[in-house]
């Protein structure tokens, strides 16, 4: 989607996507991922999701990107966090102790932004693209993590036809086929989530899954 879809979303608060509890499949599977507490960890798309509370509860760094001011603004303000901020080009970088949210768009920002990563949790973010720019963005991921990092990626798969996204449908096979090349990929679970997504039961979409993968990258 455009910048102006996000920032109007935004403005009119119809966030949907944003959380008030901590993602199932990141309690469930980060361990998986065998982290160092002190490893940092990338949250590309990363809005004011307060899964990056928990991975700072775990002892990371967070490095989050996001494009919108409200939503960087917002997190620190709701999770009562003193903030400094810096401009770095055409990115303004907010920064706690534990935690720093780029602000601006994640095609430019530099691929050095990333190199001290040592994970990633990609949660509503590929998702968040209809087809040709899920393509650009799994491109732009694979630039900004480096080789043998591991990450969460969280999906949802439905029968496109029966609603319009964001969040778009993103398959088994459409992470074969795109990120493959780029990525190990494990599938950790893939669970019928339909009945927990009121939005979806209304569109009468007849399923609804949501999946956890372990990406590595490979290098
Ligand atoms: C579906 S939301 C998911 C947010 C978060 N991952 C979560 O789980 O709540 C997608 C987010 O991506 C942000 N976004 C959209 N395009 C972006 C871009 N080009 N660069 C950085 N962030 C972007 C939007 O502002 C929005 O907050």
């Amino acid at each position: 989607m455009e910048p102006s879809f996000w920032h109007e979303k935004w403005d009119l608060k119809q966030i949907g996507f944003h959380q008030p509890q901590i993602n199932e499949f990141l309690l469930k599977y980060w361990s998986r991922l065998s982290l160092e507490p002190s490893a940092e960890v990338f949250v590309p798309l990363c809005g004011k999701s307060l899964d990056m509370c928990y991975l700072a509860e775990q002892g990371h760094s967070v490095l989050g990107c996001e494009l919108n001011k409200i939503a960087v603004e917002d997190f620190f303000k709701e999770n009562n966090l003193p903030v400094n901020r810096q401009t770095h080009g055409e990115h303004q970088v907010y920064s706690t102790e534990q935690v720093s949210l780029i602000q601006g768009d994640i095609f430019t920002l530099a691929n050095e932004s990333t190199h001290s990563i040592n994970a990633f949790y990609d949660r509503a973010a590929l998702i968040a693209w209809p087809e040709a720019m899920r393509q650009q963005y799994a491109k732009k991921l694979a630039e900004l993590i480096p080789a043998g990092v591991k990450g969460l990626l969280v999906t949802l798969d439905y029968d496109q036809s029966a609603l319009n996204g964001p969040p778009f449908a993103v398959s088994p096979q459409w992470i074969e086929t795109h990120l493959a090349a780029d990525f190990e990929v494990e599938l950790l679970e893939c669970a019928d989530v339909l009945a927990d997504n009121q939005r979806f039961v209304k569109k009468n979409v007849p399923w609804l899954n949501e999946a956890a993968y372990v990406l590595t990258r490979k290098g």
